[in-house]
């Protein structure tokens, strides 16, 4: 008997390193601590069955997002939530077009349900913009859905309204995965499913609030799509753990107070970055605007070379571009503490200097 081999490797990957003091290869911000959110331990009571689609959660990530909860699935961390949307929206043989390059699970997804994957580019030379020409031009009458991300992991790159409801005026449904959307403070962006029903949208408390162990993650799409997917869920999950419900809620009632400093954070950390960038001729990137990732071209030699050298070292390390399908880029993060990310670049900076 053979197996059908499917997985991402990407994740894989990422989770079997060795952990390093000054890592530039994580995509979230620095973990928030629950000891400050009000609740006591009897909040978190498992009280009998479980609530079926626990209102006051789907009613919390409604009001974050701006629509109405019959249109919000909730999903244990925007990975599912992907899964989920896909398995709702794609099936064998269907095409998919999605981004390149792009966050790889996507990709391993769509190919999980038996998608025929097609692409389009975000260019490097264009600082990985969502240009809709492009999508446009790749677009076939057989396509189902299109994949994006906004803000576009690995690159950082925010994708603006005028863009996306061109992309939505294509034909194909659009999934968005919006996990980083909300680091794009200056833009104050509104979710691509406000922009009408051929959207569907996933994120989660995951990388902007620091919450990644809660997996408090969601669709957001029209109401009878999400109800099939809520319907797809007894399938998956069945359902989310209520502990895990109930501190979602209590996180989303003070999320001012969990992103408390996060935007300061991340300008401040973002200007560090763009500082080390410009002064690398070895190194080509447009300087990071908005999020918590950024996507170099490392001008000769092996990114792969580089991380290995990096982790084995110097404490510290990146994520290669072949997990993004460019190989001569790599992924830095800042979303870190300030002086951690200093030593990090810094040290990123002698291995490069003796590299060269
Ligand atoms: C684009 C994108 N989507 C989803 C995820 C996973 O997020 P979550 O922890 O909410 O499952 C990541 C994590 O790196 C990501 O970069």
């Amino acid at each position: 008997m053979t197996h059908r081999v499917l997985q991402s490797e990407y994740l894989h990957w990422a989770k079997t390193r060795r952990p390093v003091l000054y890592p530039l290869s994580g995509s979230d911000v620095t973990h928030f601590p629950l000891d400050r959110l009000p609740f006591d331990i009897a909040d978190l009571e498992l009280s009998g069955a479980s609530h079926y689609r626990y209102a006051p959660l789907r009613e919390a990530i409604g009001a974050k997002a701006g629509v109405s909860p019959e249109r919000v699935v909730a999903a244990d961390g925007t990975s599912m939530a992907n899964m989920l949307a896909m398995a709702a929206l794609v099936a064998p043989g269907d095409e998919v077009l999605v981004e390149a390059p792009t966050y790889e699970p996507l990709l391993a997804v769509a190919r999980f349900l038996g998608a025929r994957v097609t692409r389009f580019a975000r260019r490097a030379e264009d600082g990985f913009a969502l240009d809709a020409d492009a999508v446009a031009r790749a677009v076939t009458p057989a396509t189902t859905l299109i994949v994006l991300t906004n803000l576009h992991n690995p690159s950082g790159a925010y994708a603006d309204e005028q863009t996306l409801r061109r992309i939505g005026g294509l034909g194909p449904r659009v999934l968005v995965d919006e996990v980083y959307l909300d680091a794009a403070f200056e833009e104050a962006p509104r979710s691509a499913a406000r922009l009408g029903d051929r959207f569907v949208a996933t994120a989660s408390l995951t990388k902007v609030y620091g919450l990644s162990g809660l997996r408090c993650g969601w669709i957001l799409a029209e109401p009878a799509l999400a109800e099939a997917m809520w319907r797809l869920n007894e399938l998956f999950g069945v359902a989310q753990a209520q502990p895990a419900e109930r501190l979602s809620c209590l996180a989303l009632a003070h999320l001012d107070e969990v992103a408390a400093g996060t935007r300061e954070r991340l300008e401040r950390n973002r200007g560090l970055a763009n500082a080390f960038l410009a002064s690398r001729a070895d190194l080509a990137s447009p300087p990071m605007r908005h999020g918590i990732t950024a996507f170099p071209r490392l001008l000769s030699g092996d990114p792969e070379a580089l991380d290995a050298d990096l982790r084995a070292r110097w404490e510290t390390a990146i994520v290669p571009g072949r997990w993004f399908e460019a190989p001569d880029h790599f992924r830095i993060g800042v979303g870190g503490p300030t002086a951690a990310l200093e030593e990090g670049l810094a040290r990123l900076g002698a291995a490069l200097d003796e590299r060269r």
